[in-house]
């Protein structure tokens, strides 16, 4: 079969057919039934959940089995260090501590400062483990709970992530690694049994908690390729398959099948960009608008390509009035390109501004949230 875009944890390229990944990946679509069983624990879905930014799922409905039968679940999502953390990272984190609230779960997060070591060209041990604890100020600042949310640099917590890794790693053959992953000759052979390392927190809770207990992942579809082969290995090992929740990408500002990108700073907004440059990255973005703005009047624009208008739907207004609002007037050539950019950077801003001075706060939080051994 032709197909004109690529997903796998360390690239995504072209213009991403969700359906067509759940396919190929053989997840399951997020069904009306499933969403109002969600809705019954909740009181009130996740915009994120209503409009299918979060799209597929494995065994969700198994894990809200056991929920209803008085077995509590734990989260499990993480962050691969190689940069400064931008919206993208942030967005399956939004729905993750909505997750940890509507359901009072523990959270696992994973800092993968082994893996981006293991995989860049230029980054040393040193630079990915001070960026895990740049990026966990991200974390922090999402108003996770202290009590319930545990988060760790894989180079600090590596001797129990080594020995749960282990056992994953024991049961994945190297012919399904090439097959999953698309490891060849050329890969590391530190990258060939990262999977494991990855595969590791999903039992983690189980092994602190003495007794099996379900986990829900968060996390971006590109991600799904390390819940297959877990989910291989839980079923042999005795724990708990890992259920899985997955969110599309936020498109890049350069446009939807442009990707973000650290090296890339204009590909991006970070957490630590100034709410000015910020304000004119998104000034300069992609924009679905026509070329001119008597054509726009009278022809309208593409909200479903625009950079701005995508942001407020996936990420910045949670108002489903406003969102629709804000299409057709799009649609229409009522509201033009640089309204719409102004409206989001207005979003951003504000949202930047509490960001960051949690983000400093965090500093001294540090110690409440991270493990070691
Ligand atoms: N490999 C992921 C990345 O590069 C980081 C990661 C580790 C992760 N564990 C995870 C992401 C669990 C989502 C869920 O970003």
């Amino acid at each position: 079969m032709a197909e004109n875009f690529k997903v796998t944890p360390w690239e995504v390229k072209g213009k991403v057919d969700y359906d067509q990944l759940v396919k190929q990946f053989g997840t399951r679509h997020l069904t009306p039934q499933l969403l109002e069983r969600l809705e019954k624990h909740s009181g009130k879905l996740h915009f994120m959940l209503r409009r299918k930014i979060f799209f597929s799922h494995r065994d969700l409905d198994w894990l809200l089995d056991r929920y209803e039968k008085g077995e509590k679940f734990v989260l499990y999502t993480g962050r691969g260090p190689s940069g400064d953390t931008h919206m993208g990272h942030l967005l399956p984190w939004v729905l993750t501590k909505w997750l940890q609230d509507k359901f009072d779960a523990e959270l696992y997060f994973q800092l993968t400062d082994d893996e981006k070591f293991l995989n860049s060209g230029k980054l040393g041990m040193e630079d990915t483990h001070r960026l895990s604890y740049e990026n966990a100020l991200d974390v922090i600042a999402m108003g996770f709970d202290p009590k319930k949310t545990f988060i760790f640099s894989n180079q600090d917590y590596g001797k129990t992530m080594y020995n749960l890794a282990l056992k994953t790693a024991k049961l994945t053959t190297f012919s399904t690694a090439k097959a999953v992953f698309g490891f060849d000759n050329s890969t590391n052979i530190g990258m060939v049994f990262f999977p494991a390392v990855q595969a590791a927190p999903c039992f983690l809770p189980t092994e602190l908690k003495g007794k099996n207990t379900p986990v829900l992942i968060p996390a971006a579809i590109d991600q799904d390729p390390y819940w297959r082969i877990t989910r291989d290995a839980a079923a042999r090992l005795g724990y708990y398959k890992p259920a899985a929740i997955h969110t599309r990408f936020l498109p890049g500002l350069q446009g939807p099948d442009a990707k973000m990108s650290s090296s890339v700073p204009d590909s991006a907004i970070f957490t630590t960009d100034t709410p000015e440059a910020a304000r004119k990255k998104i000034m300069k973005s992609f924009s679905g608008g026509a070329a001119t703005l008597a054509e726009h009047k009278k022809h309208g624009g593409n909200p479903d390509t625009d950079t701005s208008c995508q942001y407020l739907y996936q990420m910045f207004e949670e108002d489903d009035g406003k969102v629709k609002e804000i299409f057709e007037q799009y649609r229409s050539g009522a509201l033009g390109s640089g309204e719409v950019k102004n409206m989001l950077a207005d979003k951003v801003v504000a949202f930047l501004v509490e960001h960051q001075r949690k983000r400093e706060q965090a500093r001294k939080n540090l110690d409440k949230f991270m493990l070691k051994d």
